[in-house]
């Protein structure tokens, strides 16, 4: 039995998808022995209604000096985040003379860049010292920092008080959620607002989009869940948004009880979750079963593949597809390579099945019969930038929700 991290009630996991590797550690060939796994499965607390991981690595293995993801890889995304700024401005701030704006796991500063000019003050609190310093390039203030308590108290000592508290694919990332809501209730000035977007469980659900689990993803939010961990701070939901990014995400909107008018959404989407069975076990039982067929059906679909002698290349060394390849023991003797964008990545391999990554130009010229695309959630964006692979007849193969082949 597994305690959980918001309510300490007892749970039991429903789900074990056996050794896991890093899903940001793509590693020289030289460091495969020391290999680091840790044993990822996942639980539903029946008392909150938290889905999370029941062991994390430790923080600092996961976000250090070489992390590799960058957020301003996606340019969508970029767009994606000024709508995200421009609806904090025009809808919580334009009654302060000079908002003060704390993002957290601010990465290269894709978020904060639009809080950059006055009237706005901002401040980036980011782990991963690589990703920060790109930040601190470009002219924003960011400190090198895990966000807690500690680090609520010296911001509002050196700043005043925050307005608004951004993350976004952050706050799912952190084990230790009492710490972070404690720093932002030492935080925010009265009536300010906190707002924060990750993937969404009912998508998860939906979709069975079980490779939104991995190491970083300690938690998959509902309504409900962020609900519960926030009521314990004094603080209640007053919006929430369903987004498209990275497969279905939710926006969650909260500030202190009764300081803010709560959305008629949020009644409404609460009650979605309870038609979609996310407070029942028998939901994630259901869940299991639809990840143990996708697991399987690709990995038949791949063997065939291999026997008929066709070319199967990975697209987008996802941290999603670590879970995803690790889980159904999908290697290099399937997959040819991954092509990826991020030099960081490129010239290394894959945690755990050890596929090498490459270059996104290797593809040029030389494209194979069939393209499995990891980064789903970047589909529309990455099909128009790849046409000339289906019009060479190429076939790309997909496995959310289920797995098929799109022509
Ligand atoms: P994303 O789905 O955001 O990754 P994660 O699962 O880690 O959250 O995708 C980011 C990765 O995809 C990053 O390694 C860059 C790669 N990528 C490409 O190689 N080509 C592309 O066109 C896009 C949009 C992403």
């Amino acid at each position: 039995m597994a305690k959980c991290r918001i309510c300490q009630s007892k749970y039991q996991p429903f789900i074990d998808f056996g050794p896991m590797p890093i899903s940001n550690n793509f590693l020289a060939e030289k460091d495969f022995a020391n290999e680091y796994f840790f044993p990822m499965k996942a639980g539903f607390c029946s008392s909150c209604s938290m889905v999370q991981l029941l062991e994390q690595p430790a923080a600092d293995v996961m976000f250090h000096d070489n992390y590799t993801f960058f957020s301003g890889t996606s340019r969508l995304m970029a767009e994606h985040f000024k709508h995200f700024a421009d609806d904090i401005k025009l809808n919580y701030l334009t009654d302060k003379q000079s908002p003060f704006v704390v993002e957290i796991g601010s990465n290269d500063g894709i978020m904060l860049q639009n809080f950059a000019e006055a009237p706005y003050r901002h401040l980036g609190v980011e782990p991963s010292a690589n990703v920060a310093r790109v930040a601190q390039d470009k002219g924003l203030n960011s400190i090198v920092r895990f966000f807690n308590l500690e680090t609520a108290k010296d911001i509002v000592a050196a700043h005043g008080q925050a307005d608004a508290f951004l993350a976004a694919n952050c706050m799912c990332h952190i084990p230790t959620l009492h710490d972070i809501i404690e720093g932002i209730a030492h935080l925010m000035s009265p009536g300010g607002v906190v707002a924060f977007e990750d993937p969404y469980l009912g998508e998860v659900i939906r979709n069975t989009s079980f490779d939104q689990l991995y190491d970083e993803h300690v938690f998959l939010f509902s309504l409900h869940s962020i609900s519960a961990a926030f009521a314990q701070h004094g603080f209640e939901l007053i919006d929430a948004k369903p987004l498209e990014t990275h497969g279905g995400s939710m926006r969650y909107y909260l500030s202190q009880k009764g300081m803010r008018p709560v959305s008629s959404r949020v009644k409404q989407l609460l009650q979605d979750e309870v038609d979609l069975g996310l407070l029942i076990p028998g939901t994630y039982d259901k869940f299991r079963l639809g990840c143990e067929q996708i697991r399987d059906d690709l990995k038949y679909l791949l063997i065939k593949l291999k026997r008929e002698g066709k070319r199967v290349v990975g697209y987008a060394a996802t941290s999603k597809s670590t879970t995803l390849l690790n889980y159904a023991g999908i290697g290099p003797e399937l997959i040819e390579y991954i092509s990826d964008t991020t030099p960081l990545k490129q010239g290394k391999f894959s945690p755990g099945m050890h596929i090498p990554v490459l270059p996104a130009e290797t593809l040029q010229g030389n494209y194979p019969e069939y393209l499995l695309l990891f980064a789903y959630n970047h589909q529309k964006e990455i099909f128009a930038k790849e046409a000339q692979f289906a019009k060479n007849d190429g076939k790309w193969i997909m496995f959310v929700p289920n797995v098929h082949v799109v022509e």
